[in-house]
């Protein structure tokens, strides 16, 4: 089963607006002719203007979160449905981000991957364990107890909907997993994956996130289980983003 590289760019609370544009314009530009699939994550302020300006293009655009009701009084929040009539194809759910200061839980995640998944929008469905769980030697069990929560969702459309492994401890600390740390924990992931459905592990695309830059992506994505991945501060930069795009080996 060849799986096709996936790099997407996670711009969290970055380029909300005509920076965004012009981020968006560069990246497609920069990753033209990529053999991989690519993907941006902006802000929300400023998706549907680099949606309409991405049609046509090989780069798909993805939410950062939604909220899993479809319409109705929830001041704040949008839904699945609005970022698909947005112009997004992809949304990142679960980040550790969002775990660790709004308070999602594995039950809020599998809602959200649930309210993707029914307006056709591909999760990228996050898990990850912190310094501190590692260090007790719960990696797995945290990872796995993550996965669990929504594993079965992504069962029902196999190779649809993507996980991605992001150590907490690795994020925005340009501490990088090596590669046999995270190959180990996406074979893992993988064999989670496949007491689940064996279709579901071997067309599930794992990406790997966390300090991924120019200069490690290639060691990171030619591990065996290693299908892309979840780039955040490096998206920022379209030279540097495409490069990782470009690390990618080809299929
Ligand atoms: P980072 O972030 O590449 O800046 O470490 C990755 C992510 O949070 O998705």
């Amino acid at each position: 089963m060849t799986r096709k590289y996936l790099i997407a760019g996670n711009w969290k609370l970055n380029a909300g607006g005509a920076k965004g544009i012009e981020l968006a314009t560069a990246v497609a530009a920069a990753t033209k002719g990529a053999q991989a699939e690519v993907v941006v994550a902006p802000p929300f302020t400023v998706l549907a203007a680099i949606a309409n300006d991405l049609e046509g293009t090989h780069v798909g655009v993805a939410g950062q979160n939604l909220y899993p009701k479809d319409s109705g009084a929830f001041t704040g929040e949008i839904s699945a449905p609005m970022l698909l009539e947005a112009g997004a194809k992809w949304v990142i759910l679960g980040h550790s981000e969002r775990r660790q200061y709004f308070g999602e839980t594995d039950a809020s995640v599998k809602d959200k991957v649930v309210a993707a998944l029914a307006a056709n929008l591909c999760p990228i469905a996050c898990i990850g364990e912190t310094l501190a769980e590692r260090e007790a030697g719960k990696t797995l069990e945290v990872c796995f107890r993550q996965l669990d929560a929504f594993s079965a969702e992504l069962a029902k459309r196999p190779g649809y909907g993507v996980v991605a492994y992001e150590p907490v401890w690795a994020i925005g600390t340009g501490k990088v997993a090596t590669q046999e740390q995270a190959q180990e924990v996406h074979a893992a992931i993988r064999q989670r994956l496949a007491a689940v459905s064996a279709e579901l592990a071997s067309k599930t695309r794992i990406l790997y996130g966390g300090s991924v830059k120019a200069d490690n992506a290639a060691g990171l994505l030619g591990s065996a289980d290693i299908d892309g991945a979840l780039v955040g501060g490096a998206s920022l930069d379209a030279a540097g983003f495409a490069a990782i795009v470009k690390a990618a080996p080809a299929t």
